[in-house]
């Protein structure tokens, strides 16, 4: 079983995979940081060197190999992962793999980037809210396309990292009763 964690900069992917990966018992990855082991370079650094082409290169050809992999476990991507090339049918054709979409509000999104914007590099030159707002309001509303196309969505706005983690194994033991993965 594969569990993926989709969702916007900032809505939680790491931070809940790792929760998530306890409580099922599971193997985690996190797909930034298995980029970053096997490039030997931060991500601004990539970014830098090679392009946001390049990233974006990088990224969907560790995510291929890390779906090949006979292994079951939690999978958090980075933010742009499902939305460039075909990663999203990739990992919809992948066998025994469940997508859940952290959903964020604009609000909680500003509240929690604008401080982190320098270790982002998509972010990093916005050097006030309102265009860091602009910005973010534009980008949700392109990505959500490939968001919604998860199997599962859980709210983050309210909920701590503990609320997050128990919604989506809740969530994640109906979908299997649906499905009997
Ligand atoms: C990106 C999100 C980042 C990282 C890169 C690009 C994006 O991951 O992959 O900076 O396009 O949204 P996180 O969502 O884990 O911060």
């Amino acid at each position: 079983m594969k569990i993926i964690l989709i969702g916007y900069m900032g809505s939680g992917k790491t931070v809940v995979g790792k929760g998530l990966s306890k409580e099922l018992d599971l193997p985690f990855y996190d797909l930034d940081q298995e980029i970053v082991r096997r490039q030997g370079l931060d991500i601004p650094s990539i970014f830098k060197e090679k392009g946001e082409i390049g990233f974006r290169k990088i990224e969907l050809q560790v995510l291929g190999e890390l779906l090949q992999s006979e292994e079951s476990y939690v999978l958090s991507l980075g933010g742009g992962t499902p939305c460039y090339g075909n990663s999203m049918e990739m990992i919809k054709q992948t066998k025994d793999a469940h997508t859940i979409y952290l959903k964020a509000s604009l609000e909680t999104l500003l509240g929690r980037l604008w401080g982190e914007r320098e270790f982002r590099p998509l972010i990093a030159h916005l050097d006030s809210q309102e265009l860091l707002e602009d910005f973010l309001r534009k980008h949700l509303f392109e990505r959500q396309f490939y968001y919604n196309q998860s199997d599962l969505v859980v709210e983050v706005n309210e909920k701590n990292v503990e609320g997050v983690v128990a919604q989506a194994k809740n969530l994640l033991n109906e979908h299997r009763a649906i499905t009997r993965f």
